[in-house]
């Protein structure tokens, strides 16, 4: 049992039960526990309160005595936060090197899709997984995994799409399960199939995407290496009527969907992913009041990706609007080598209150809780609750939890403690 005595609060406390995403002003009211303790008992959060019921002088302090006697180990939080660990509901972080060479193109002046249209982008992280073995593969995405949890990330989803053959697609989800097995991450998988045409198919797109649904999906269903299926549903890439036929192959294996939609243009993702419910529609750069409608409408959660935006150097959606309508709003890293080498959640809440006018309130909350709905896992984690996981961080001394999103490159995660465990 670990016991954490005197904090300075509790960041994002709540009820049970809650399964659906924050919406609307729910987003806005991060609950705060004051001058708090919490008790963790194996991988749970079993009790939390404030300090004021364990006793008093008078009484000698009986209850704080019992709980320290009981504790393996006791942490004295004094001027310290307590957060959930961020939930990180979209990335690509299974992928081989890195593409710096192409951040000099885009300082010259080059655009992703110029870069993509030159041979670079995707398609250069695909060559490059495809020379790369599964074990080196799982070496360079456990380098990634640690340095995500340091940040305080909890639980990650993690996208295949550097493969597009059968069989590298296979080995990057593979690799995703072995991250799951060999670190205290809780991981998600989503097979991206659909990410960028390969070579061996330029002038047939058609062919690609009948080899995604007649061989991909069976066999990733059959062997169980994804919960998820995404396209990237952009000019360029995939187009509507092919992301319908790929999800539509998909839902008949379980696969629930997700896209890549509205980064580049307004591209009918959006309208796609609420006609198959899909969990999130990610990006959403390029969308107005009839995208906002329709999200607000559906249970299909937006995920924003500002590390992205603020990469590509793209205006940021208006997330205001988005909120102010009633869509469930979620923040994720994007983590991946092309458009976002940056897997820091708090960074993505900075973003998030600089770029998009998120109140900090806001931006944990969608950094959390809705990050943890947008990967099915708000049973689990996504806030301080007893009975969830024990998935949480505790800061350095910190005037106030504003304080996180504000002073945003210093080093504020302290102490991690996954599945009631301490990462160290
Ligand atoms: O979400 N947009 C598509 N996929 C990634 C970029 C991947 C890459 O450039 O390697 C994204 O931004």
């Amino acid at each position: 049992m670990i016991f954490i005595k005197n904090i300075k609060a509790l960041v994002g406390v709540r009820e049970g039960g809650e399964t659906s995403p924050l919406r609307g002003a729910d987003l806005g009211n991060l609950n705060v526990l004051e001058n708090a303790w919490i008790v963790l008992t194996g991988d749970r959060i079993a009790d939390y309160g404030e300090m004021d019921e364990l006793g008093n002088e008078e009484d000698g302090w009986d209850q704080l005595l019992a709980l320290e006697n009981q504790a393996d180990r006791v942490i004295d939080a004094t001027g310290r936060f307590v957060f959930p660990s961020w939930c990180d509901s979209h990335t690509h972080l299974v992928y081989a090197g890195s593409r710096e060479r192409e951040f000099m193109d885009k300082i010259r002046g080059l655009s992703y899709q110029e870069i993509a249209r030159r041979g670079g982008g995707i398609l250069n992280s695909v060559e490059l997984l495809h020379n790369t073995s599964e074990d080196e593969l799982v070496r360079q995405a456990k380098e990634r995994a640690d340095e995500i949890i340091r940040f305080g990330t909890g639980a990650v989803e993690i996208k295949s799409g550097y493969g597009l053959t059968l069989e590298d697609e296979v080995k990057m989800l593979r690799v995703a399960r072995r991250i799951a097995e060999e670190t205290p991450l809780t991981v998600k998988t989503t097979f991206l199939g659909a990410h960028a045409v390969p070579v061996r198919y330029r002038e047939d797109r058609d062919g690609y995407v009948n080899e995604i649904i007649n061989e991909m999906i069976p066999v990733i269903a059959s062997e169980g290496l994804a919960e998820y299926v995404d396209a990237f549903c952009e000019q360029g890439f995939f187009t509507v009527e092919d992301t319908d036929r790929i999800f539509n192959a998909g839902l008949k294996y379980g696969l629930v969907p997700k896209v890549h939609a509205n980064q580049m243009s307004f591209s009918g993702g959006v309208q796609l992913g609420v006609k198959y419910g899909a969990r999130s529609v990610d990006h959403l750069e390029f969308t107005g009041p009839e995208e906002y409608a329709l999200l607000a409408a559906s249970d299909t959660i937006a995920t924003l990706l500002p590390g992205a935006t603020f990469f590509l150097e793209m205006d940021f959606p208006n997330a205001k609007a988005m909120i102010d309508a009633g869509v469930a709003v979620a923040l994720a890293t994007n983590y991946n080598p092309g458009s976002c080498p940056c897997g820091d959640m708090r960074f993505m809440a900075s973003l998030a209150c600089l770029k998009m006018k998120l109140t900090p309130e806001q931006a944990i909350q969608a950094a959390t809780f809705n990050g943890a709905c947008a990967m099915d896992v708000i049973e689990d984690l996504g806030s301080i609750t007893a009975g969830k996981r024990a998935n949480l961080f505790i800061t350095k001394p910190m005037p106030s939890y504003e304080f996180l999103p504000y002073a945003f490159t210093t080093p504020l995660v302290d102490t991690i403690i996954l599945n009631g465990q301490l990462y160290e």
